[in-house]
This record gives structure tokens, C-alpha cells and sequence, in this order.
């Protein structure tokens, strides 16, 4: 299957909005399947279609350990946001190798298409809410870079077109820092 390229930080493309998919068929559940092979690939545990070029509200999950519950959201729309907020260390396959902690609603119910176009809700937690969150940022052109201060995320965007530059940054699998990142 083909691995497609994932976009870095700060190409603008970036920061386009996503459109609703208008019927879940084997165009878009191809698509999805093409998004899951390369999230797998870079070692990422979340993958929106943004970041892949593709301006369609598609986003793929697996946080699980295992590597093997695989969670699509086609469409999806937040319902309920927590007011208790929970601060993690995020990471970004379009913003490779760097991490800041970024602060979000700890819990969430959402709503969303599946891979067969059937309307689910569930509600969610810990990285798995954090990770939904951070992709449908994706979807509104949004990155966690966007959470922290302007300083840092300056200082990011010179270190990532550097990197560019000197032909070092082609993927994450050659940032030094490999950890999760959606
Ligand atoms: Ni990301």
C-alpha cells in the first residue's frame, strides 16, 4: 500500500479547513486505509487528513499498545468538553521531533461516521480524548504548536525549516526524539 507524505509545519496547506465527507463509499474508506498504513508507518498513534493533504474531516487513531484497535472518525463533532482540564506532552507527525506540554478538556463525548458510514457516539479519556482533540484541531487548520506560546513556537518553525533546508528532516523516522506523536 501506498505510504502517503505527510505535511510539516509550516507548510500553509497546513491550515486549511477540512470539508465534510459526503458519504462514507470505497473512495473514502480507501483513503482511510491508505491514512492508517502511514500513521502505522511514522509511528504515530493519530493521523488527520490534513496532514496528508487530503482536505476531507477523515481522522485515524490507535493509541493502543498493541497497535491493533484501530478508531476512524469520519465527520466527527465534539458534544461535550469537560471543564476539568488534564496537561499532557503532545507530539505532532507534522511538527516532527518537537513535544510541549499542551492543556485540554480531560474528557469528551463525540460524535462521528465509522468506517461502515454508521453514526456512533462514545465518550472518551485520557490520551484517546487528547488525541481526538489534537486531530480535529488538523481538520479546522489548527497544530498543538497553536497552544503554547508564540515564542517556542517560533523557535520551532526556524529549527523545522532549518532541518528542511540541510535535507535532514524528510520523515519523523530520522528526528532523534521518537516517541508517540499524532
Ligand atoms: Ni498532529
Amino acid at each position: 500500500m501506498k505510504k502517503l507524505k505527510v505535511l510539516h509545519f509550516p507548510d500553509p496547506r497546513l491550515r486549511k479547513k477540512a470539508k465534510p465527507v459526503e458519504g462514507v463509499n470505497e473512495e473514502i474508506r480507501s483513503i482511510v486505509d491508505q491514512m492508517f498504513h502511514t500513521m502505522y508507518e511514522e509511528k504515530g498513534i493519530g493521523l488527520a487528513a490534513t496532514q496528508v493533504n487530503i482536505h476531507k474531516r477523515i481522522i485515524v487513531i490507535d493509541v493502543s499498545e498493541k497497535k491493533d484497535e484501530k478508531v476512524c472518525l469520519i465527520n466527527p463533532e465534539i458534544l461535550f468538553l469537560s471543564d476539568e482540564a488534564e496537561t499532557m506532552e503532545e507530539g505532532c507527525l507534522s511538527v516532527p521531533g518537537f513535544y510541549e506540554s499542551v492543556s485540554r478538556p480531560s474528557k469528551i463525548k463525540v460524535s462521528t461516521l465509522d468506517y461502515n458510514g454508521n453514526k456512533i457516539e462514545f465518550e472518551a479519556s485520557g490520551l484517546l480524548a487528547t488525541c481526538i482533540q489534537h486531530e480535529i484541531d488538523h481538520l479546522n487548520g489548527k497544530l498543538f504548536v497553536d497552544h503554547i506560546s508564540s515564542l517556542k513556537r517560533n523557535r520551532i518553525e526556524k529549527k523545522i525549516i532549518k532541518l528542511k533546508k540541510e535535507g535532514v528532516l524528510t520523515s519523523r523516522k530520522n528526528t532523534p526524539d521518537y516517541k508517540s506523536a499524532v
